[in-house]
């Protein structure tokens, strides 16, 4: 890793100087490391959740679809043969956030705390875009699913296991921004809300936990070729937007000790 991690003699690294972008982990920059993410079986999810097995993440899986971890799962067991061993068998954990229930929280959180006593990283990149409509037209219970998935389950999930992520002695946590939830664009409706209250929720946490070993900042991947971008922008030609897994090396700077001591911050993964 190319970048120093702080130390007592090195100062803080300031969330406003560093910039993931252009940092090169290294292969096992992630070993050992214990980290959940939401969304993992499509479009950028996937793509973190290979890329972060590869650099020896332990991962926990938490998918609203039985099937697509399954298949996740097996990818990730060729991925293990072709690589040698190095890739550790990750968790599933099925988590509807739609619907999930204080219960279903619970669950996971106590199935950390009893397997690893603790948890290193915490990437919240499940989101759903809603519709792009007007804001005198917007269907009210979409914009409550929108704002539910995007941010109300995403804080449910933080504090149920801000106990494991404090147990860690560098926990991560990384949120999922938008563009559109810096500055509001006509009718991107409730997702971009929903944005602007993440990049909230960041601020606030980070804050709260500034004497923690528990970081917090937020990531905007930029456009990519994923389905939920085809929903937003159905004319265009997928083809011409980078590959979801050009985008997660600097997930990984900040999920990993070459970002240790940044909190607070909005980056760009492009
Ligand atoms: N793609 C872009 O151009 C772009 C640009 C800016 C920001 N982003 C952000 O990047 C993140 C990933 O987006 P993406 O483009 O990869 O989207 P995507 O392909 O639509 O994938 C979204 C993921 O969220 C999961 N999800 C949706 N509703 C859920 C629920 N109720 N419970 C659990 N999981 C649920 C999906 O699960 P299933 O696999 O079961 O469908 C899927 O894995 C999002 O936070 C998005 O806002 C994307």
């Amino acid at each position: 890793m190319n970048a120093a991690p702080p130390s007592s003699q090195h100062p803080t690294p300031s969330p406003t100087a560093f910039d993931p972008r252009g940092l090169v982990p290294d292969a096992d920059a992630l070993a050992g490391r214990v980290i959940a993410i939401t969304g993992p079986t499509a479009g950028i999810g996937r793509a973190l959740a290979m890329e972060f097995a590869r650099r020896g993440a332990e991962l926990i899986l938490l998918g609203r679809s039985v099937r697509k971890l399954e298949a996740l799962d097996a990818e990730l067991g060729a991925l293990q043969r072709h690589s040698g061993g190095a890739i550790v068998p990750p968790v599933l954990a099925p988590l509807d956030l739609e619907k999930a229930l204080a219960g279903d929280y619970d669950a996971i959180a106590d199935a950390i705390e009893k397997r690893w006593g603790r948890l290193d990283g915490l990437v919240h990149n499940a989101s759903l875009l809603g519709q792009l409509t007007p804001i005198e037209q917007y269907d009210v219970p979409t914009w409550m699913r929108v704002m539910h998935v995007n941010v109300n389950a995403a804080f449910a999930l933080t504090q149920v296991l801000m106990p494991v992520l404090r147990a860690s002695e560098d926990a991560s946590v990384l949120f999922t921004s938008s563009g559109v939830g810096r500055r509001g664009r006509a009718y991107w409706g409730a997702y971009a809300v929903s944005k602007f209250a993440t990049e909230g929720l960041v601020q606030v946490l980070a804050a709260e936990m500034e004497r923690t070993h528990v970081r917090v900042n937020a990531i905007n991947p930029g456009k990519a070729r994923t389905a939920m971008r085809r929903q937003a922008y159905p004319s265009e030609d997928l083809a011409t937007l980078p590959d979801p897994a050009s985008l997660t090396l600097p997930y990984v700077v900040l999920a990993s000790a070459a970002s240790r001591g940044v909190t607070g911050g909005s980056f760009d993964a492009q």
